[in-house]
């Protein structure tokens, strides 16, 4: 690639992370515990027996990994807020050292010139809310409109971007269609049911959020988007891929932006709605500020009416280059992607809120991280997101998954996703060669 491919100016290059990803301390201060804190005690359900009990103990070192961030010239920090941690029950008495927590964060991160950006939901309910039915359970959307309220009155003065919930659909299906997360529930009903709670406790928590800040408030939401493609130009794969493309990124693009769930949508799975859904949809549309992107690949379906919901099945296809995780690398979908969401439902900016790669890395003999395959996926999803910025997406910023490696869900700490190592017996820190990198891009507005 030749010559510098430049960002607009005031483009926000950022990191992301989640709280019970990197927090550890899962009952100190007062916290209470959460759905994940639970699940990782089912034997089995995490590779190896992990747990976040500890993870990257973010709770006790933040200072430094503040400074970290310093170091690598990141201008923003997209992180989620542990709602256990500051309200232990999900409702009710709030606890002060939680809250207190995270506004020392942000002090330190403005003190270092970083924007915050927070993510309200990401993934860690409180076990209380669960056992009151989680999200299949309309009152806890309602909850955590309150969590929503208690959150930015504190911290409205100074975080301008907030982000209610992170990827509603990862939420939904994994933790109550097919249990591979948190709460581990089996029963694509209750997973469609949590869909639309989702989309309500967004909804009522957009006015509260604004509402509880200023002028520069900015209040957006994350889902995690792909393009879908067929897996041949069969008829019957092409309808599969229309209707996977409806359940993964139009279900809730069509509600968030137009108002309405998708009548094509609606003929499959309609009926596990909760009784008088419509009644939502005005409060569900709330205009927002921002849309997050997350994209790490594309998704190939094949029609399989054997398979539940939408009767397709992911295919992988042959001779592609794919990462750890088994995603295949596939830029150009970002562009797809952005540029898809731009023309069909215009939000007024858009944030690629989480993009990287699993890699399997290693400390070498001279101490450093060499990363090669990260840096090229980083680069060339980089120069996707600024050919769709070229094109007149109005994208703000780039929030590279993820800043340590650390806690990644049912694959336990067998995923290294970070631009920085992390040794987890000693919690040693190591800026990999993609995060000496990526402070390069910083620092020039670009990538070459
Ligand atoms: C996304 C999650 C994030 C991380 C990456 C790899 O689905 O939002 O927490 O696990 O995948």
């Amino acid at each position: 690639m030749a010559g510098l491919l430049e960002f607009p100016k005031d483009f926000a290059w950022g990191a992301a992370t989640a709280a019970y990803q990197i927090e550890g301390a899962w009952d100190e201060d007062g916290k209470g515990p959460s759905i994940w804190d639970v699940f990782c005690r089912v034997p089995g359900a995490i590779q190896n027996g992990d747990t976040g009990d500890v993870a990257c103990d973010h709770y006790h070192r933040w200072r430094e990994d503040v400074a970290l961030m310093r170091e690598l010239g990141l201008r923003a920090y997209r992180f989620s807020i542990s709602w256990p941690r500051v309200l232990p029950e999900g409702k009710g008495k709030v606890n002060r050292p939680g809250l207190d927590f995270y506004d020392r964060l942000v002090d330190a991160l403005l003190a270092a010139g970083i924007q915050p950006f927070i993510t309200l939901y990401h993934w860690d309910l409180p076990q209380a809310l669960q056992e009151e039915g989680g999200w299949p359970a309309r009152d806890t959307a309602r909850r955590f409109a309150d969590y929503a309220d208690v959150v930015s009155r504190r911290l409205g003065d100074r975080v301008h971007h907030w982000i209610t919930l992170n990827e509603p659909w990862v939420a939904a299906y994994a933790g109550y269609g097919n249990g591979y997360h948190a709460p581990g529930i089996r029963n694509p009903l209750a997973a469609i049911q949590a869909t639309h709670h989702f989309l309500l406790a967004h909804g009522l928590a957009v006015p509260i959020l604004r509402g509880n800040g200023d002028a520069a408030t900015r209040v957006g939401i994350t889902l995690n988007l792909a393009p879908v493609h067929p897996a041949s130009d069969r008829s019957a794969d092409e309808d599969a891929a229309r209707r996977y493309d409806g359940f993964l990124n139009r279900w809730f693009l069509d509600p968030l932006f137009h108002g309405r769930y998708p009548e094509d949508m609606l003929d499959l799975l309609g009926a596990a709605l909760p009784d008088g859904y419509q009644g939502d949809m005005e409060t569900i549309a709330a205009p927002v500020d921002f849309l997050g992107v997350n994209n790490y690949t594309r998704t190939v379906v094949a029609d399989d009416p054997e398979s539940p919901v939408v009767e397709t099945r992911e295919v992988k296809p042959h001779g592609r280059p794919y990462t750890e995780m088994g995603w295949e690398v596939y830029p150009e979908g970002l562009y797809e992607i952005l540029t898809r969401v731009h023309r069909d439902y215009a939000p007024p900016s858009l944030y690629v809120t989480e993009n990287g790669a699993a890699f399997a890395d290693q400390v070498s003999a001279d101490g450093r991280v060499h990363d090669p395959q990260r840096v090229d996926y980083l680069r060339e999803y980089i120069a996707q997101a600024h050919r769709a910025v070229e094109e007149g997406v109005p994208l703000k910023g780039y929030f590279v998954w993820t800043l340590l490696d650390n806690f990644e869900w049912a694959y336990g700490y067998s995923k290294r996703f970070g631009i920085v190592y992390v040794d987890f017996a000693t919690q040693e820190r190591t800026i990999k060669d993609s995060g000496y990198w990526y402070r390069e891009v910083i620092a020039e507005n670009g990538v070459r």
